[in-house]
Parts: structure tokens; sequence; C-alpha cells
């Protein structure tokens, strides 16, 4: 891939601006409330499992990019054994070859707990080298300190993949591009459930809605403005296809549901209109409905941003997001700041 091209990574000041900072004064005193409702007989060692399980599962998409996928069948399932056990990743826009680790004990196994958390909230691999940020860890820094140690727990139960991956082949001046690793200090909390449209808010920051749904620049770093504003384009064996416009705008999803938004996670139908599977729908099929609920109140408190996204109709270049896609010519440039 040339350089200069579209890049599949942003800045960590962006990603944090897309975030939203959570409050930690209301956080903190719901520490508990966070985790997955508990069952009666549950040890606190399981719960945790069930809660990291969750969120890798359902909520992270980890395996969708740690594991081989067929992409010829439909929903893009994970290849038999091979969970975890890492991937090239797919998608046209990265520069050069950008290779998922394998994320099983079978390459975690001495790693101790700190180190695999850092790797998800900090970008700093097992072994000390810098992770390249198609790793989303510039979002999972959200991620509150119970649910990475959840998620940590849950990576160390999977089954142990053999796998033989190549090397990652990034150019040095796209490394040298980067700004540098930024570490956690303080703790990190989640917003209390019962903050519905905060914690929905921490969920599309983790559960990396905000970065597949905000259109990006030539160097990966979200377009002021359109944050949630659809028409960043993936480009790969599922095809190619833009992220639409989640704001409550005309030209967003304003007449959306509840239930309906619940449908379109759970099944990748828009009433008779099937997604592309890219759109994580295998793994939010798992959402509860309480998670889908807060996500749903949060989007409703974004301002609405017109961009006309489609993905029925052929490209057309777009002067707000600056990506050819569906509708693209109905956009108007982005208004100069003041
Ligand atoms: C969009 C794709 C993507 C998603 C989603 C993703 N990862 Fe990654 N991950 C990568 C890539 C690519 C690398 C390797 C980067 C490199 O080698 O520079 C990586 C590296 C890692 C590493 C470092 C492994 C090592 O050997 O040090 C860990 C641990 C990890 N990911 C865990 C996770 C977990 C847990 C999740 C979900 C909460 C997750 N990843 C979600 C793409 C992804
Ligand atoms: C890996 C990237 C990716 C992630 C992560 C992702 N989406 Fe999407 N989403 C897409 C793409 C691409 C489409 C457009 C699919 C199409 O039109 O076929 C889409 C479509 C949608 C639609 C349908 C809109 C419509 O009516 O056309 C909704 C709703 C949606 N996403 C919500 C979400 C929410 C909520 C999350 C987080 C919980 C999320 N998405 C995470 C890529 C993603």
């Amino acid at each position: 891939m040339a350089r200069g091209n579209r890049l599949l990574w942003i800045t960590s000041v962006a990603a944090a601006a897309l975030a939203g900072s959570p409050d930690p004064g209301i956080a903190r005193q719901s520490q508990a409330a966070v985790e997955t409702p508990r069952q009666p007989a549950q040890s606190p060692k399981e719960t945790r499992l069930a809660r990291g399980k969750y969120l890798v599962e359902h909520v992270g998409i980890c395996l969708y990019c740690h594991s081989e996928i067929d992409w010829k069948a439909p929903g893009f399932p994970q290849i038999e054994g091979a969970k975890g056990g890492g991937a090239v990743f797919p998608d046209k826009s990265v520069p050069g070859l950008v290779v998922s680790r394998n994320i099983t004990p079978q390459a975690l196994g001495d790693c101790t707990d700190e180190q695999i958390a850092r790797a998800i909230r900090e970008g700093s691999g097992c072994d000390g080298t810098r992770l390249f940020p198609v790793m989303p860890y510039h979002f999972f820094r959200a991620m509150s300190d119970d649910d990475v140690a959840a998620v940590v727990a849950y990576v160390r139960a999977l089954p142990p993949v053999k796998r033989e991956l190549p090397a990652n082949k990034i150019p040095d001046e796209v490394w040298a591009s980067l700004p540098p690793p930024e570490s956690i200090t303080a703790p990190v909390v989640a917003p209390a459930r019962s903050d519905k449209a905060a914690y929905g808010r921490y969920l599309t920051t983790i559960g990396l809605c905000v970065e597949c749904h905000t259109p990006v620049d030539q160097r990966g770093a979200p377009i002021p403005g359109l944050t949630f504003a659809g028409g960043r384009v993936f480009d790969g064996p599922w095809g190619r296809v833009a992220g639409a416009n989640l704001t409550p705008d005309p030209s967003g999803i304003p007449y959306y549901d509840e239930a309906l938004f619940r449908q379109v996670l759970h099944t990748c139908k828009v009433k008779a209109r099937e997604l592309n599977h890219i759109m994580p729908c295998e793994y939010f099929k798992g959402l509860t409905d309480e998670d889908v609920s807060a996500i749903f109140a949060f989007l409703r408190t974004l301002p609405p941003v017109a961009h006309d996204v489609s993905n029925i109709d052929d490209p057309t270049p777009c002067r707000r997001c600056g990506q050819p896609h569906g509708l693209g010519e109905r956009n108007e440039p982005v208004p100069p700041a003041p």
C-alpha cells in the first residue's frame, strides 16, 4: 500500500477526544455495578471469567481480529480451531502487512497479567515491543481496571492455538510518525450503569462503534465534527463498505427506535436490508438488552451531523469526509473552523 494512504490508526489524543473522558467520581461508586449480572452460585473467579468472556466475545470483538476468518462463508465465521491464534489483517488501507498476534496461552503463557493488560490498554506488547495501533488500544484505554482484568482472565483461559504467522511489515517512517506510547497511571473506572447514556458511551468506546463509525483523514485521524457520522471505508475480502451515520440527523438513523436498534445489532438486518457482516453483528448478537439499551440512549444524545452515506448507491466523491462513498455527492464540505 502506498504511503500516505488512509491508515487504520489514529492518534491517542484524538481517540480520547472521541471517547470522552469518563467521570471518575461517579464511576468509583459503581465498580460492582459494572460486572455482568451475578448468578447465585458463581465464585468471584467465575464471575470475572464470565465478564471477560462477554467483553472478549461480544463487546471488544477481539476474536474477529485475532482469529483466522472464513471470508467466503456467510456471516464470516472464525475458522475452527483458530480462535485467538492471530491472522493477517485484511483491510487494504493499512500500510504494509499488519498481523494480529496469537493471544492464546500458546503465545502469551509466559506473560504476566500486567503485561497483557498493558498490551490491551497501552499498546506495549508482552515482549516490550510497541504494538501497531490497528490493535485499538487507544480505545481500550478507556476500559476499566476491573474489565481489563476480566478480559485478561478470559484470554488466559482460551484453548492454546499453535500457528505460524508472518511478521509485520510496516514501513519505518510509519512507525516513526506514531505518537509516543502513553502509560496509564491513574485508576480507570467505568461509569455507573444507572447513568445510562454515560455507560452507553463507555460501551461505544470499548465496543469500537466510535472507531468504525467516524471517518478518518489521510493520516488516520478522526475528522473533527464528524464523530459517529459514518463514511469510514472498509475495503477487504468482505467488499468495500462505509460505516453508517449513527447520529439522529435525517441523514443518520433518526427513525430508529430501541427495538429496531436491538434487531440490527443482533441480526445485521435493518428491516429487509441485510448489512455487510464486517459490521460485527455476529459478535454483538450476544450483547445484553440492558447494554443495547444503554448504547441506544447514548447515541440519542449525539448532536445530529449531516452526512449522507449509503452502501446501496455507487461511491461518489464526498467533500465532507474526503472518502468516496454512496451519496457522497450530496454532502457539502465541512465549514472552516471560525
Ligand atoms: C481491529 C483489530 C483488533 C482488535 C479488535 C483487537 N486486536 Fe489485539 N491486536 C491486533 C493487532 C494487529 C495486534 C498486533 C500489533 C503489532 O504486532 O504491532 C494486536 C496485539 C494484541 C496483543 C499483544 C500480544 C503480544 O504478543 O504482546 C494483545 C494481548 C491483544 N492484541 C489482545 C486483544 C484483546 C484482548 C482484544 C479485545 C479486547 C483485542 N486485542 C482486539 C488487532 C486487534
Ligand atoms: C469493524 C467496524 C464496525 C464496528 C466495530 C461497528 N460497526 Fe456498525 N457498521 C459498520 C459498517 C461498515 C456498517 C455499514 C454496513 C452496511 O451498510 O452494509 C455498519 C452499520 C451499522 C448500523 C446500520 C445503520 C443503518 O441503518 O444503515 C448500525 C445501527 C450500527 N452499525 C451500529 C453500530 C454500533 C452500535 C456499534 C458498536 C456497538 C457498531 N456499529 C460497531 C462497521 C462497524
